[in-house]
């Protein structure tokens, strides 16, 4: 098992190629990090309206089940029968009072509680579970839950601090400016696997950097550019992150000479593609946040989506993407935030461009020995307010290798 000093320094400026390759820290993630003290998204309570409604997802590479049981609580438990295995509920979401296992039918409640073993007690009189068999000792471990705006976020450490106080002030308060207590309509979802270690993806997120050299329709149409007034905020822990910034106009300054990718002379066929309305108390225009240890929550321009990190091996993960409005959004509201979907998620006018470079990192990391380098904007790990920096990756490290003990 690796050890603290393989990292090969105490700096947080950079990382080894093999945090991203090795199956034994891949191992350690799962139990350390998601399967630890954390509070993983695992849905919407929109997605649950009823009593009795389901929804599997995965908190790592763990399947669980989160449901709305009878009292009208929000649940959650593993998706894996405690007698073989097996996994119990194969559907994607589903509405059921009880949770029956397909291979001997062993039946759970909604809090994971085995309720039901068929032949507890044999058949005429021989076989049958042994007299000291007690069912309750075959519980499902139950989740611990936390709710707020109508986003769910679950836990498998029974002992986790409120959602507030894991987030921290600042970080709450923009997850507030999304999820202000308006009920949440569920517009889409869209879901991909990306050949890339799942830390990639948050570092993406993390990295404003990039956003105005990868990405053409970015910096082209102004949306997300070095020279637009930005900040790049942290909780304490570094663990969670915030992007925010404000739109610009499109054309080129002394600060633009850096982009390439920048195109003046470009103009959309249809401008309807771009029509953002003002609809937060502030000024941004764009804000993406990033939560330990698989949430992003995206605001750019009218659309909103929450992306959830779903890792399957070192080498490659699933993003689930669930596009949200308000319920009282308009139709030419709800109709701007679909259009501008159009940017996002598998084949989106900017995030395939992320997906792509996420295979080609892990294309050249796969090769062996190297470092990652993350020393854009100095070796701080403070908040910023300029986008030429890579402050919340190392923000992001300094979390991540207190927690590994790496
Ligand atoms: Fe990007």
């Amino acid at each position: 098992m690796r050890q603290c000093e393989d990292w090969g320094t105490d700096s947080i400026t950079e990382a080894p190629f093999w945090v991203y390759t090795d199956p034994d820290v891949f191992d350690r993630e799962m139990a350390r990090i998601f399967c630890g003290r954390s509070w993983s998204y695992v849905g919407l309570e929109a997605e649950l309206p009823d009593r009795g409604d389901y929804l599997v997802t995965r908190i790592g590479n763990r399947s669980v089940i989160v449901t709305r049981d009878q009292d009208g609580e929000i649940r959650g438990f593993l998706n894996r029968c405690a007698h073989r295995g097996v996994k119990l509920c194969r559907h994607a979401r589903g509405n059921s009072r009880m949770f029956v296992c397909p291979y001997h039918q062993w039946s759970y409640d909604a809090r994971g509680r085995l309720k039901g073993v068929p032949f507890i007690k044999g058949v005429k009189q021989l076989g049958g579970m042994p007299e000291d068999f007690r069912r309750e000792d075959y519980d499902l471990p139950e989740l611990a839950i936390a709710r707020r705006g109508g986003v769910i976020f679950a836990s498998f450490a029974p002992d986790m601090p409120a959602l507030e106080d894991y987030l921290g002030d600042t970080n709450t308060a923009y997850f507030d400016r999304v999820f202000d207590g308006r009920g949440l309509r569920v517009l889409g979802y869209s879901r991909q696997l990306i050949p890339g270690n799942w830390k990639l993806m948050f570092e993406n997120i993390k990295d404003p950097y990039h956003a105005s050299l990868l990405h053409v329709f970015l910096v082209t149409f102004g949306l997300f550019r070095a020279d637009q007034k930005s900040q790049v905020r942290m909780d304490e822990s570094g663990g969670h992150a915030l992007l925010i910034s404000q739109r610009g106009e499109q054309k080129a300054s002394e600060d633009t000479k850096d982009m390439r990718n920048l195109r003046v002379d470009f103009t959309l066929e249809d401008a309807r593609l771009l029509d953002p309305v003002k609809e937060f108390p502030d000024d941004a225009t764009v804000v993406m946040q990033t939560v330990w240890p698989n949430l992003i929550v995206q605001q750019q321009s009218n659309t909103l989506a929450l992306r959830q990190i779903q890792p399957r091996h070192p080498g490659a993960f699933e993003l689930h993407w669930t596009f949200f409005g308000f319920d009282d959004d308009d139709e030419a509201m709800t109709t701007r935030r679909l259009r501008q979907a159009n940017l996002m998620s598998a084949a989106g006018l900017v995030s395939a461009d992320d997906s792509e470079v996420i295979k080609l990192a892990q294309d050249g990391i796969a090769e062996g020995d190297g470092r990652s380098l993350m020393l854009m904007g100095g070796r701080g790990t403070g908040d910023e307010t300029h986008m030429v920096t890579e402050v919340a990756l190392r923000a992001f490290y300094k979390h991540y290798r207190a927690v590994m003990e790496l």
